[in-house]
């Protein structure tokens, strides 16, 4: 669908994430001619730049954060053109009247608020004081949304208060990931899975976000997060609730997001002896959590497991495993669909070590999916059985050419085009915080500590055993 002519306003625009990720992105859509001859982005943050100073900037975070073949020269220095700069106090009046004259009035005007959800309010509000929101405007907001569901509450009742549910974005990256959204893909244009994806024919769904890094250098922000505000709440519960939910009727954003918010409100309450919280030790070359956090009495898990129950007609007794940590064995992002063994073996020597049937599908390293399959194992020696793995990286269905796009670009190019599809709801966000404050203040009223787990594991044993006392293992984390 292509995309209309637009004023793109990002505010915290010299930031970490703008620099990182918001700007090579759009970088990288204009590079392949997706961005309108009209488009225009403009910068605004607390430093008193000019639009040359500002342009310098972001042609250092694109030579920092984009490999050389890239970037090409002159699609950096046309790119750079689109680049406008203007001082704003996000908490004062200065700045409000600069931005709303150079707006036009005939594009699609948009308010990218890479900025502490502390100004959300602050900015939204002047956004509308000083009449620089129109009716269509659309304004992006980032996590954390929230750090329970009173403050969830209060940023929505902040942007509602200015801005309409349709025109606000709450950026989820994980949605923005191709094989997040090739997970529907997979479900609902495929007929092969759906008819078996219930708890009649799925024993068990894992879903793991695992992290090779620490948390060093963002350890300020981290400890007062841990694992669940930072990565459950938000990530695995997206994957969890596009796994799980029922097909929506059609392919549009209250559809699909309707199914969400049925998934989160059908949860089982967590019983503490389902989840386990962990925090990394030291390494041989790697500080520990203490160190990276700068809080030796830090009760913050860097690490989560959980085994949760979904109580509708379809997952009745189907658990889903899910875990997330840092300074795992390895990155890796996966969902492991486990399915039930046939209900008749007509073969003599069962297989030793039989995993089952599994649908893997990778989010990363290498998107792709696996299809765990038992076979005949060739040879003679009788009927004997063995699995094997069915794989696909989409790169290798898709050729090599294809253009991995990041999240972001994705999502941003679709606030432009007005899809809310990849984007949380107020309430779906509301939902996922209501599910999760209760496990979180259980555990600060128990006053228990993660237990710890070394550098490079799979997380602690308590995670294994998650598994292995429902007679079930992990996947392993990485090869
Ligand atoms: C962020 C978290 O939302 O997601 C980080 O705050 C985490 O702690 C990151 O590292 C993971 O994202 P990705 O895309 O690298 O898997």
């Amino acid at each position: 669908i292509p995309v209309s002519p637009f004023d793109l306003v990002i505010f915290g625009a010299t930031g970490d994430l703008a620099r990182r990720k918001i700007l090579p992105g759009l970088f990288l859509r204009f590079k392949s001619g997706q961005m309108p001859e009209k488009a225009r982005i403009i910068g605004s943050a607390r430093s008193d730049f000019d639009s040359a100073e500002f342009r310098k900037v972001i042609g250092a975070a694109i030579e920092e954060f984009l490999d050389e073949e890239h970037r090409p020269a002159e699609a950096v220095t046309a790119f750079l053109d689109r680049l406008e700069y203007v001082h704003i106090d996000a908490m004062g009046d200065t700045g409000w009247s600069d931005l709303k004259a150079i707006l036009r009035d005939d594009v699609i005007r948009t308010f990218y608020l890479s900025v502490s959800p502390s100004l959300f309010g602050a900015i939204a509000e002047r956004l509308s004081k000083h009449r620089v929101a129109t009716p269509e405007a659309r304004i992006v907001v980032e996590k954390p949304f929230g750090h329970d569901l009173a403050s969830a509450k209060a940023l929505n009742a902040d942007l509602l208060r200015y801005f309409m549910e349709e025109q606000i974005y709450r950026i989820d990256h994980y949605l923005g990931k191709e094989t997040v959204q090739n997970l529907m893909a997979l479900r609902f244009a495929n007929s092969l899975f759906e008819p078996l994806w219930n708890a009649t024919h799925i024993d068990h769904v894992q879903i793991t976000v695992a992290e090779s890094l620490g948390v060093g250098g963002r350890g300020g922000y981290y400890d007062q997060s841990g694992a669940m505000r930072d990565m459950v709440q938000n990530h695995l519960m997206q994957l969890l609730c596009l796994t799980a939910m029922e097909p929506p009727s059609k392919f549009a954003p209250n559809s699909v997001r309707d199914e969400k918010v049925k998934v989160i409100e059908a949860l089982d309450p967590v019983a503490p002896e389902d989840i386990v919280r962990g925090q990394y030790r030291a390494g041989r070359d790697e500080p520990s959590y203490f160190e990276d956090a700068e809080n030796p009495d830090s009760r913050t898990e860097s690490f989560v497991a959980m085994k949760l129950k979904i109580a509708n007609w379809r997952w009745a007794g189907t658990p889903f495993y899910l875990r997330t940590g840092k300074r795992l064995r390895d990155r890796v992002s996966e969902i492991t669909v486990v399915f039930r063994d046939p209900p008749h073996m007509i073969f003599p020597n069962p297989m030793e070590g039989r995993k089952g049937n599994a649908l893997i599908i990778r989010l990363q390293p290498d998107e792709g999916i696996t299809l765990r399959t038992t076979i005949k194992e060739p040879g003679p020696g009788g009927m004997r059985l063995t699995e094997v793995d069915m794989d696909m990286t989409f790169a290798d269905a898709l050729g090599s050419d294809l253009h991995a796009q990041d999240a972001y670009e994705r999502l941003i190019m679709d606030v432009i085009r007005g899809d809310q599809t990849l984007f949380m709801r107020g309430d779906e966000v509301e939902a996922a915080w209501g599910w999760a404050d209760p496990l979180i203040a259980g555990w600060q009223e128990s006053g228990k500590r993660p237990v710890p787990y070394d550098v490079g594991s799979s997380g602690p044993e308590e995670a294994l055993m998650l598994l292995h006392r429902d007679g079930r293992r992990w996947r392993p984390i990485g090869d």
